[in-house]
């Protein structure tokens, strides 16, 4: 990665002032309040809400702060993406996913996928392959950068199940108790695995594998409740992550469709489980991390924010936004059965200023142009601006003139048309 560490360093400065004004907004929404009582929770979290402790946990040594996780996204969990989650609040990243023979085979494209800065960790690199000694070997190779090694044994991609790999090793339970066996052998740091709950609908294996992964020792599971054949048709099915949970003493992380705050806290609440991690939902709309923080916190009656600095420094800056208040905001705390959840309110995405969201996307596309150079970034960021302000009135007068971004300044001017639209 040939980046300037100290344009780095800016941009997470600038990260960290928009990320107290994120809070704010959400805060206003949430009013919350600011009690002096003893708690968990950092006094002063500076921008970075993932020290925000709440329901932490911990995978082998590694240390994660709250239930809200990033999902791996090949093509999308990239550098920016990690650093875009983990200041709003996650607390725990994943990288994409990256073939086990690129590494060994010493390829540069794969060794860049594994490459993390200072400022999204912890984050799990993802490994996939089909040889217990390939994927044992190459985890060594990259051990050293990761905090957590996340095997990935769900992928439904065609091109991946060709090769045996991914969901394909749901099919062979004992390869993937040898594949466990050899990387934690190998080794030190922690080891985890992302799993289906199974190949097809008649082949929900996904209780014995996990009791033979803990068996291995592995540190965590991963839970995407649908079958490999599934892809992302249908629902998750969360009653096989209860299950899973309800069997191993080892932390599970749930997978599949948690897209708001009602998802989310019923998820935690059914399946017990002790992670939730955000995929699709998180495209283009990293405010999603802390909304369902804060959410949670509130739920639970738990916000305890000691001395809340943040809040101070930042209430002279609150008038440059606009924020957008719904007048039944109270909906949003009145949780009910997740998978009945109507999106209309709950699904807090809508709750950001478009105003904030352009600041944020702006400054996405210069870490973007940092890691990738212009080029590259324009064109990725295309499609991420279509997913921050999808449902925005009026949008698709706009969306098509995302594909017409060549520059920064491209990006820049429409950015700057849509605060004021
Ligand atoms: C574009 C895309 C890429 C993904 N790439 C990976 C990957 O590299 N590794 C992995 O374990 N899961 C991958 N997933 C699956 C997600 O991590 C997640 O389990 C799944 O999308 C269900 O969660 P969601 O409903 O919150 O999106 C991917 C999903 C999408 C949509």
């Amino acid at each position: 990665m040939d980046y300037e560490k100290k344009e780095l360093e800016k941009l997470i400065f600038k990260f960290k002032e928009i990320n107290k004004l994120l809070f704010l907004e959400l805060s206003d929404f949430y009013d919350i309040n600011f009690k002096d009582e003893n708690s968990d929770i950092v006094d002063d979290v500076d921008g970075d809400f993932s020290k925000i402790k709440f329901n932490s946990f911990k995978i082998s040594s590694v240390n994660i702060n709250n239930p809200v996780i990033a999902a791996p996204m090949a093509g999308i969990s990239d550098n920016t993406y990690r650093i875009f989650a983990k200041y709003p609040g996650c607390s725990l990243t994943f990288s994409e996913m990256v073939t086990s023979y690129g590494l060994i085979y010493n390829h540069a494209k794969s060794f860049e996928i594994t490459k993390l800065t200072d400022y999204e960790k912890p984050c799990a690199i993802q490994i996939f392959g089909n040889d217990a000694n390939v994927i044992a070997e190459a985890a060594s190779l990259i051990e050293e950068n990761a905090d957590i090694i996340d095997i990935n044994m769900g992928c439904p991609v065609p091109k991946v199940l060709k090769t045996k790999s991914g969901g394909y090793l749901l099919n062979e339970p004992e390869t993937i108790g040898k594949i466990i066996k050899k990387v934690k052998r190998k080794i030190k740091k922690p080891v985890t695995v992302k799993l289906r709950i199974g190949w097809d609908e008649n082949k929900i294996n996904i209780l014995g594998i996990a009791k033979i992964a803990e068996g291995e020792g592995v540190d965590a599971i991963s839970v995407h409740g649908r079958t490999v054949k599934q892809g992302y048709s249908g629902k998750a099915d969360y009653e096989y992550i209860k299950k899973v949970k309800s069997i191993v003493n080892i932390p599970v992380i749930a997978s599949g469709d948690i897209d708001n705050l009602n998802k989310a806290k019923w998820v935690m609440e059914y399946t017990g489980c002790d992670g939730l991690m955000i995929g699709r939902a998180a495209r283009g709309n990293p405010w999603i991390f802390l909304q369902l923080l804060l959410g949670l916190l509130v739920s639970n009656n738990n916000l305890n924010i000691k001395n809340y600095n943040v809040k101070k420094n930042i209430i002279l800056k609150k008038n440059q936004y606009t924020l957008l208040k719904f007048a039944n905001s109270g909906e949003a705390n009145d949780f009910t059965n997740g998978s009945e959840a109507n999106d209309s309110l709950v699904n807090l995405r809508f709750l950001i200023s478009n105003n904030l969201k352009a600041d944020y996307m702006l400054l996405y596309l210069k870490f973007l142009i940092l890691f990738k150079g212009e080029g590259k970034a324009v064109k990725e960021f295309r499609k991420i601006l279509g997913w921050a302000f999808k449902g925005k009135k009026d949008i698709s007068s706009i969306k098509h003139e995302f594909f017409k971004i060549n520059t920064f300044e491209d990006a820049a001017k429409i950015l700057k048309n849509l605060k004021c639209s």
